[in-house]
């Protein structure tokens, strides 16, 4: 079967489309006909040799973590998906997973769930990490309110694009940040205040916010402490916490680690389902043009998600 590899670390000249055997179901896995996957930062972290010293790996290994596509084989004690089913979620080599870029990949019963029956699979493939990304942070960490004021910063982003639909959900005030042809995409997605980051920063002015949800990192996530009152709940994607500055403050800092699991992801289907959560496919390339995908996602050319279409 075809997958795309690295056998060493670098830019997205090093991403190669090979042949290589099939991975083997234990128990607990899944193996998943690949219709289409998805590409995120952390792919280009991965590829790029970022987490090397904390996650080993040995080269060569198929790169991606989203996918969409359908269930071949299941594992012994698997009972949340069954052959046949039209699953989406995450296959990463960094998690014990075989990859998703790839014709076939064999991953954690745990990391997938039945796919929203509303989307296609390249719709599907778009939203696992993002979407349960935007899920944890507004439900489990900052536990959002109908009425409480949010923002958003990178509101056209995979992930903030899925955390501005799920604040008006909700029922909160959310102010985003974005630029360009973007600030108009997150106005239609529902943002009742779009900031153009690069003509003002949001910290000069919001004030008295109960929420930040931080997708870009940098000094931003420092800065947004100033515009919370006394409990609000900073929360990064990206940046670490500065406790100190935090405490002072008096409000609540986290970086949030995402775990995609069935349960989130049924959170999320059921949230596409009742047309709460829209995803935004921007640019669809074959497996072959791996190289192409990367380069399109990275240079900024491509607004929403891009995808790799695997099986036609
Ligand atoms: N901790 C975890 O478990 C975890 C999980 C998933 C993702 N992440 C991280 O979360 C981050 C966001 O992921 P993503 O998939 O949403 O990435 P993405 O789709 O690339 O979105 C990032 C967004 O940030 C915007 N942006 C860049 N600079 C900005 C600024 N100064 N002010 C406001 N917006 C700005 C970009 O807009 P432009 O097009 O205008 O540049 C883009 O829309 C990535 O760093 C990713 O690695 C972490």
């Amino acid at each position: 079967m075809k997958a795309v590899q690295i056998a060493e670390y670098g830019g997205p000249s090093v991403l190669q489309v090979v042949d290589v055997g099939w991975p083997s179901v234990h128990d607990g896995k899944v193996f998943v006909e690949v219709h289409a996957a998805s590409l995120n930062p952390f792919d280009t972290m991965v590829r790029e040799g970022h987490l090397k010293d904390a996650i080993p790996l040995q080269l060569p290994v198929t790169l991606g973590g989203d996918i969409a596509g359908v269930v071949v084989e299941v594992g012994t004690g698997v009972t949340n998906v069954s052959v046949g089913d039209k699953v989406y979620g995450q296959a990463n080599v960094v998690a014990g997973n075989s990859g998703a870029f790839a014709e076939f990949t064999v991953t954690a019963a745990s990391q997938v769930a039945a796919m929203p029956d509303n989307l296609d699979f390249e719709q599907a493939a778009s939203l696992p990490l993002v979407g349960v990304s935007a899920l944890q942070a507004l439900t489990r960490h900052i536990d959002l309110a109908a009425g409480q004021k949010i923002c958003i910063n990178g509101g056209a982003g995979g992930i903030g694009a899925v955390a501005v639909q799920l604040a008006k959900h909700i029922g909160a005030y959310v102010a985003a940040t974005a630029t360009g042809d973007d600030i108009d995409f997150v106005k239609q997605l529902g943002a009742d205040e779009v900031i153009d980051y690069k003509q003002q920063h949001f910290a000069d002015i919001l004030q008295n916010y109960d929420a930040f949800f931080d997708t870009v990192g940098g000094d931003d996530f420092g800065r947004a402490y100033s515009i919370l009152h006394q409990d609000g709940v900073a929360v990064s994607m990206v940046a670490e916490p500065d406790e100190a500055e935090a405490r002072q403050r008096g409000v609540v800092a986290l970086r949030q680690s995402t775990a995609v699991t069935t349960n989130m992801l049924g959170q999320l289907a059921k949230l596409v389902e009742d047309d709460v959560v829209t995803t935004h496919v921007g640019k669809v390339f074959p497996l072959v043009q791996a190289q192409e995908a990367f380069q399109a996602r990275e240079s900024g050319s491509v607004s929403g998600k891009v995808v790799l279409a695997i099986k036609s």
